[in-house]
C-alpha cells in the first residue's frame, strides 16, 4: 500500500490500493471542521512520523506555553470496513484518512467530545501541576522513601507543548548512554499513571492516553512494509527541532519498533493502552474520555489488530518473541502467556467501555466469543501443577484424533529436571508458552499476575498461583521482589534459546532477574485474593533496598542480591512501581476497581465449532462443572 502523508487533509483515497483485509474507501467528509492544528508528516526516510505542534505558541521548553486545538476534525474520514471472522462489523470512520489522524486534547476540566467542534486550549503548564501539595492518600506522613520516590517521579514527568504527555523510562544524570531508556514508554507509564491517579492527579494520564491515540499507527513502515492499523508505539520521544530564528519546535516521535534493537513488535502497547484507559475512567470518574469518538475508534482498532483471522488454529494471541516487556529474544515466541493475559484484559476493559451505538452488538459478541475461547484454552492447556505434572509424564504421543488426550503431542522427556523437583504438593501456576510439541515449564511472573487480576484463570486457579508464589517465596522474591520468570535459561538452553545474549546471561536481567516493577501487579493480585499479608511482606522488602540502591531497573542472580550488571538507576517505573503498591495497599477499595471476577456468563458461551459439526462433544461443559467447584 502506498502512502504518503505529507499533506494531510486533501488526499484522494480514490487512489488507495485495497489490501486483503481492509477496505478503504474514498469518502466525503462527514461533518465538516477546520483541520487539525497536530498533524503526522512522513519523515523523509520513510520512517514513521512524528507529531508536529502546529500552529500554536509553542517554543523551547520552560517558556509560556499556550496551545490551541480545534477538537472536531472529521474532514477526509476515511471508512474502513472492519472484517473479524466474517461477522460484519460497524465501519470504523478513520479521521483525516489513513495517514492523519488528528489530535484533539482539551483541558482536563472541559466538557468534551470529539463529535462536538468546540474550540479547545490545550495545555496546563507541567508546572502548574502541584504534585508536592497532592494528598497523602492514608493522612499518614509518608516514610523518606516514599517522599524521594514522589520526587524522583516528578522529575521523570516529560512535557509537550507545555503539558505532561509522560514520564522517562529512565532519568539518571550519570547515564551517559541512556539509549532509548530517555523515552516515554507506554508499558513504562502505566504505573507512573496509577500513581498519580491514586494521588488525585490525572491530567497528565489523560493526556498520554490522547497523544499515543494521536501516535496510534495509520502506516507504520518498517522495511518498506506496513502492517496494520491500529498498533501503538513501544515508546515515543519529545524531541526539540530547531526552526527560524532560534525558535524550536517540538514534536512527538514514536518507535513502533523500527528503531528498537532487535527490531521487536511492540504487541502489549495497545492492550495497555486500552487497560489504562479503563481505569482511568474508574479511577477519576472520568467516563467521557472513553466515550469520545476518536477513542472509541482507537479501541476498535486495536481490538481489530488482535481478532482478526490469520492461520493461527488457537484462540490466543500469535506474537514474535520480544513482543512485550521480556523485549529481546527469550524464546517466548508464539502464545506466550503474557501477551494472553494482558489480552484477555483489554478485551475484557473493551466490553466495559464500548459505547452501546449500532455496531456494538458485534463487537461485544465478538468479544465474549474470544473471551470465553481464550479463557477456556488457557484454564484447561496452561494450567499445571503437581497433578498433571504426573499426568504430562504419563502421556501417550503420537494420538492422531480430535478426542486425543496428549492433544498438542508433548513429549515426557520434554519435562524439564528442574520441575520434578519444584512443583509443590499444593499451589499451581500457568505455564509460559503452549505451541505443537512444545511446553514451556518456566514460570513468568507478569503473565501468572495478569490472570489471577482478570480472572483469566478459575478462582481455585488465581489462589492456587499465590500459593506457589508464598511457597518458593525464596525463588521468586529472595532479596528483591519479583523474579521476572523462574528459572533461568543456562549453558547450551541460554545459548541456543537467546542466542548467546551478553546481556541476559543465567539470572539477569529478563533471564531470570529481579524486577521491582512487578510489585504493584503483586499486590494488585494479593489484594484481589484476600492476601495482602504476602504483598505486604514484598513491599516492605523492596522499601529496604530500593532508595539505597537508587531504584535500579532490576536485580541479578539467583535470589535477586545484587544490582543488575547493566540495570539503569532511577528507573521510573520501579519508583512509580513502589508507590503504587504503598497506594493501593492502603485504598483496597480503590484496588478493587482495577481487577475484575469471574464472569460466570462466559461460562455459558461456547462457540466450539466441533460440536457445531456434530463430530464430537463439546468438552467446555465438563470443564465449566470444574470451574464452578
Ligand atoms: C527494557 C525492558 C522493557 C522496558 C524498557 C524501558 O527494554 O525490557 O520492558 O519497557 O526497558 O524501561
Amino acid at each position: 500500500m502506498l502512502l504518503n502523508s505529507q499533506k494531510p487533509a486533501s488526499l484522494g483515497f480514490e487512489s488507495l490500493k485495497f489490501d486483503h483485509t481492509r477496505k478503504l474507501h474514498s469518502h466525503p467528509s462527514r461533518i465538516l471542521g477546520s483541520w487539525s492544528v497536530f498533524y503526522r508528516t512522513q519523515k523523509p526516510n520513510g520512517a514513521p512520523n512524528p507529531i508536529w505542534c502546529q500552529s500554536r505558541v509553542c517554543r523551547a521548553r520552560g517558556e509560556h506555553l499556550i496551545t490551541k486545538v480545534w477538537s472536531n476534525v472529521r474532514n477526509n474520514s476515511t471508512v474502513v470496513e472492519t472484517r473479524v471472522n466474517d461477522k460484519n462489523f460497524e465501519r470504523i470512520y478513520v479521521q483525516g484518512g489513513l495517514n492523519a489522524k488528528p489530535l484533539v486534547v482539551e483541558r482536563i476540566d472541559k466538557d468534551e467530545n470529539t463529535g462536538r467542534g468546540e474550540e479547545s486550549v490545550v495545555g496546563s503548564e507541567a508546572e502548574n501541576i502541584n504534585y508536592e501539595n497532592l494528598e497523602v492518600s492514608v493522612g499518614r506522613e509518608e516514610s523518606e522513601s516514599e517522599k524521594e520516590a514522589w520526587r524522583l517521579l516528578k522529575d521523570a514527568i516529560v512535557t509537550y507543548c507545555g503539558s505532561p504527555v509522560g514520564t522517562l523510562a529512565t532519568n539518571d544524570p550519570g547515564d551517559k548512554q541512556p539509549l532509548n531508556y530517555d523515552q516515554v514508554f507506554i508499558r513504562d507509564f502505566v504505573p507512573s499513571a496509577l500513581a498519580f491517579l491514586l494521588k488525585g492527579e490525572g491530567e497528565i494520564v489523560r493526556n498520554f492516553l490522547l497523544h499515543t491515540l494521536q501516535l496510534q499507527s495509520w502506516e507504520k513502515t518498517v522495511d518498506c512494509y506496513s502492517p496494520g492499523q491500529g498498533l501503538m508505539p513501544a515508546s515515543f520521544k519529545v524531541r526539540s527541532v530547531p526552526l527560524d530564528e532560534n525558535k524550536t519546535e517540538e514534536v512527538l516521535d514514536p518507535d513502533f519498533g523500527e528503531s528498537a534493537i532487535g527490531r521487536v513488535a511492540p504487541v502489549d502497547s495497545g492492550l495497555w493502552w486500552i487497560i489504562l484507559l479503563r481505569a482511568y475512567g474508574k479511577i477519576t470518574g472520568d467516563y467521557a474520555l472513553q466515550e469520545r469518538v476518536d477513542v472509541q475508534t482507537g479501541i476498535k482498532l486495536i481490538l481489530n489488530l488482535c481478532l482478526s483471522d490469520g492461520f493461527d488454529m488457537f484462540p490466543s494471541l500469535l506474537v514474535t518473541d520480544g513482543s512485550c516487556m521480556i523485549d529481546r529474544r527469550m524464546g517466548i515466541h508464539g502464545h506466550p502467556l503474557e501477551i494472553q493475559a494482558l489480552f484477555y484484559s483489554a478485551l475484557r476493559s473493551s466490553r466495559e467501555m464500548l459505547a452501546a451505538d449500532d455496531g456494538a452488538k458485534n463487537w461485544v459478541r465478538a468479544i465474549n466469543n474470544r473471551l470465553s475461547a481464550l479463557s477456556f484454552h488457557i484454564r484447561e492447556y496452561y494450567w499445571l501443577d503437581m497433578k498433571k505434572v504426573n499426568e504430562i509424564y504419563r502421556y501417550k504421543t503420537e494420538e492422531y484424533s480430535t478426542d486425543a488426550t496428549n492433544k498438542f503431542n508433548i513429549y515426557p522427556e520434554q519435562i524439564p529436571h528442574w520441575l520434578m523437583d519444584w512443583i509443590p504438593e499444593k499451589g499451581g501456576y500457568m505455564i509460559g508458552n503452549l505451541q505443537p510439541a512444545h511446553m514451556d515449564f518456566r514460570f513468568f511472573t507478569l503473565g501468572n499476575l495478569w490472570s489471577i487480576i482478570s480472572s483469566l484463570g478459575t478462582p481455585k486457579q488465581n489462589k492456587s498461583v499465590l500459593k506457589l508464589i508464598e511457597s518458593k517465596w525464596d525463588d521468586l522474591m529472595g532479596h528483591m521482589p519479583l523474579k521476572i520468570c523462574y528459572p533461568a535459561l543456562e549453558y547450551e538452553e541460554w545459548r541456543i534459546i537467546t542466542g548467546s545474549d551478553p546481556k541476559n546471561t543465567p539470572w539477569s536481567y529478563h533471564n531470570g532477574g529481579s524486577w521491582p516493577t512487578l510489585l504493584w501487579q503483586f499486590t494488585l493480585a494479593c489484594i484481589k485474593m484476600g492476601r495482602t499479608d504476602l504483598a505486604t511482606k514484598a513491599v516492605n522488602l523492596a522499601e529496604k533496598r530500593l532508595k539505597l540502591d537508587r531504584w535500579p531497573e532490576y536485580y541479578d542472580t539467583r535470589n535477586g542480591k545484587f544490582i543488575g550488571k547493566q540495570s539503569r538507576l532511577y528507573q521510573t517505573w520501579t519508583i512509580a512501581g513502589f508507590l503504587t503498591s504503598k497506594m493501593l495497599l492502603e485504598n483496597p477499595e480503590t484496588a478493587s476497581r482495577l481487577f475484575w471476577d469471574e464472569d460466570y456468563d462466559l461460562l455459558e458461551i461456547c462457540v466450539c465449532a466441533l460440536s457445531n459439526s456434530g463430530r464430537k462433544k463439546c468438552s467446555r461443559g465438563a470443564a465449566r462443572s470444574q470451574i464452578l467447584v
